[in-house]
């Protein structure tokens, strides 16, 4: 008994850790859409409780199953050996008790199911708070947010005591159905072996049988509940495993190596998140070298288009070119190492400042080249100061720095990267005087050669561009330079004239 629970769960435990490979290794793939549509909150209780419902079936229910249903298949044709006329009986209550335990077993996976979205309910409102603590505290949010967990962990407690009742019924069917027919069956059998019939033996015999055949149904009908949930986890499970990943044309252009010029062709770009569009018709050659500001109200689509080069996104409509190879046609893995982007929420992993420069494919990157990187981001000076230098841990998402210094660890990955192109989206939160300078400054180094796309929102960043792209509700309106803009006296002029107050 030890040994075949140990070697189940062995076995499970196994199964687990591949499930949740999978998983994780499907998040990786998915396209972006799909994380604006899931909260991180409801994937991570997949990958946590689900999956570990899914184990709790394996190794509760299946020896019991497999068991079981051996032991009453025995009894069984032992009963029917002994006395074929009982096997009438036995057949009209068996089809009965399979419809219930099937009607009930569909109820118990539905219910199950709506408890797995409880639980990621319960997830979703942790990993909210948690995030937001600093919120919570200031706006007063924590009768909110209780409430909210409330809501959410009493749901799940209402279906763990609705799933109870349902199973508890069940089992509670089947056991009657079961005691009726027994019960029959010893009528008859008593009958028979009034009429001699039936030998005191065989009548013993099949009592004993009947007897031995009671604890296995009920073992089966009690783990259904199990059973159940064990389903419905393994469904949850594989419908994010079977979950399509991001297009990527692997067998497309093999420039693997080889680096591109930055050059970038959009024609006749039309894109939109869902019903309404975000970007229209976006027609604009970025040549190789240049830097290319853009500019416009919060919502004008800045974000958007600068999403659409590394393919987060798939354009609805146009084309995209990349040195005049259809991104489309590019391996995302060619098309990724050719950018470098420091986005608008800068994004640090709970590492060492090091650890976070060379990320990724650059992990093995020499140490020289991390501190040349650092130091033309201006990142240096408070690095040095930090406890251990480059090898600090920067604690959860880089709690432990300023917007400036993360801006600029952002900056030293990107130029440590040394890709074609940049992609620049700034924070619109405003730095101090001293760091926006600093953050200027490493700015203006990492352009140097390279394809360089900044959405601006302070006007310093902008006024060194080559050329300023002025968008709004998701066209272009206009492009050129700074002081050819403000001789428009158009939108750009507006906005400039705006800011300077
Ligand atoms: N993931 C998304 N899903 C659906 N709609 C989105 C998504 N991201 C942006 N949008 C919508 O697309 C439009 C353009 O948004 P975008 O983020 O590109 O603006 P932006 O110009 O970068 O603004 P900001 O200056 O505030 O950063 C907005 O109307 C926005 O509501
Ligand atoms: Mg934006």
């Amino acid at each position: 008994m030890l040994a075949s629970s140990v070697g189940m769960t062995w076995v499970a435990s196994r199964v687990v850790m591949d499930l949740r490979a999978n998983m994780f290794d499907k998040i990786l793939t998915l396209p972006t859409s799909d994380f604006d549509q899931t909260s991180a909150g409801v994937l991570l209780s997949k990958v946590t409780y689900d999956v570990s419902r899914v184990m709790a079936a394996a190794t509760e229910t299946l020896l019991i199953l497999v068991r079981d249903t051996l032991s009453i298949i025995g009894l069984l044709a032992w009963m029917f050996y002994l006395n074929w006329m009982l096997s009438l009986i036995v057949f009209t209550i068996m089809p009965i008790t399979i419809v219930v335990v099937g009607v009930v077993s569909k109820r118990l996976r539905r219910m199950n199911t709506s408890m797995q979205d409880a639980m990621g309910d319960i997830t979703r409102v942790l990993e909210e708070a948690i995030g937001g603590h600093k919120l919570i505290k200031v706006f007063g949010g924590q009768p909110y947010e209780q409430k909210r967990f409330q809501v959410a962990s009493n749901q799940v407690r209402r279906f763990e005591v609705k799933t109870k009742v349902t199973s508890g019924l069940s089992v509670f069917i089947v056991q009657l159905l079961t005691a009726c027919s027994l019960g029959v069956i010893i009528y008859i059998a008593a009958q028979q072996s009034a009429a001699d019939n039936i030998t005191v033996g065989g009548f013993v015999s099949l009592f004993t049988a009947m007897g031995l055949l009671f604890s296995p149904i009920k073992r089966l009908t009690q783990v259904n509940d199990k059973l159940q949930q064990g389903l419905a986890a393994a469904q949850s499970v594989f419908n994010l495993i079977d979950k399509a990943s991001e297009v990527d044309n692997t067998n497309g252009h093999l420039i693997k190596t080889q680096q591109l010029s930055g050059k970038l062709t959009f024609k006749q770009v039309n894109f939109n998140y869902d019903a309404t569009p975000a970007l229209r018709d976006i027609s604009l050659t970025i040549m190789p070298g240049e830097t290319i500001a853009f500019v416009g109200a919060s919502g004008s689509g800045k974000s958007t288009l600068a999403n659409l080069i590394p393919h987060f996104y798939t354009i609805n409509q146009g084309q995209l070119f990349l040195d005049d190879i259809n991104i489309n046609e590019l391996p995302l893995a060619t098309l990724r190492a050719n950018i470098a982007l420091v986005s608008q929420e800068v994004v640090l992993f709970n590492d060492s400042v090091a650890a976070n420069i060379a990320y990724g494919a650059m992990a093995d990157a020499p140490r020289e080249k991390i501190i040349e990187a650092t130091e033309s981001a201006y990142a240096m000076e408070f690095i040095q100061q930090m406890p251990n230098g480059l090898d600090t841990s920067i604690g959860e998402r880089g709690v432990k720095l300023s917007g400036g210094q993360r801006q600029r660890l952002a900056i030293a990955r990107a130029l440590l990267k040394n890709a074609p192109i940049l992609i620049f989206d700034e924070a619109t939160s405003a730095l101090d005087t001293q760091s926006e300078y600093q953050v200027q400054q490493s700015l203006d180094k990492l352009k140097q050669g390279r394809t360089t796309i900044i959405i601006a929102h302070r006007l310093s960043t902008i006024a060194k561009a080559d050329r300023i792209v002025v968008m709004e509700k998701g066209r272009i309106v206009e492009i050129g330079q700074h002081a050819e803009l403000i001789e428009k006296q158009g939108s750009y002029a507006k906005l400039y004239q705006l800011q300077e107050g």
